[in-house]
């Protein structure tokens, strides 16, 4: 999967380099990131770091990881401190050993990397998961399904053992290429 992985989005930064702009940080992640005590972050599937740098910015020490070395390049050469960790690595076999205050997944899914990361969180550390949900009225019809949430399914990872600060459906931003349907999830480990 992971060499897949990798040349699918080598090649979609290629044909789509506007993907690599400077966008804003997820909405959800800019309203809780302030939830947590700490100030040691995880930013899976980082891409080009728009919530990396984000975090940066406020303070954070992040570990931002991703497959591709075109999105973590671009990511290095915006970051303006000494505390961003760049990591280069396939998130299907990625061990997470450390623990954190806040861990990032946004528009990367991956259910069992959910079940990890939820491992990897401390008590009282926040975890933001946002994606692409299955809808009837989505632009892009020709998506993996694999890769889309169901509708009401993040609440769902998170039963025991954490409070769900906010779960919301929305569409997605403006200035992304297709209009879909997207969910986050804010939750705080007890
Ligand atoms: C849609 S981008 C999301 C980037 C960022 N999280 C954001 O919200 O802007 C998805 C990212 O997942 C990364 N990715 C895909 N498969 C991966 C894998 N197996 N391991 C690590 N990263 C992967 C891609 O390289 C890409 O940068």
């Amino acid at each position: 999967m992971s060499q897949k992985d990798r040349i699918k989005w080598e090649n979609k930064y290629k044909e789509n380099p506007d993907l690599l702009n400077e966008r804003p940080p997820s909405g959800a992640v800019v309203k809780y990131f302030d939830k947590c005590s700490g100030n040691m972050a995880l930013d899976l599937a980082c891409g080009a770091g728009r919530n990396t740098l984000f975090l940066e910015e406020k303070g954070f020490y992040i570990d931002a990881v991703d497959i591709s070395e075109t999105a973590l390049k671009i990511l290095a050469g915006r970051i303006k401190s000494g505390r961003v960790n760049i990591i280069s690595a396939d998130l299907d076999s990625f061990s997470i050993d450390k623990k954190y205050d806040l861990i990032i997944k946004c528009n990367y899914l991956d259910r069992e990397l959910i079940n990890r990361a939820k491992e990897a969180l401390k008590s009282g550390g926040v975890m933001v998961v946002e994606s692409y949900v299955e809808d009837d009225e989505n632009q892009k019809r020709d998506s993996n399904p694999a890769f889309l949430l169901n509708k009401g399914e993040l609440p769902g990872f998170f039963k025991r053992g954490f409070e769900i600060l906010e779960y919301n459906e929305f569409w997605n931003e403006s200035y992304e290429k297709y209009r879909m349907k997207k969910a986050f999830i804010a939750v705080k480990k007890n």
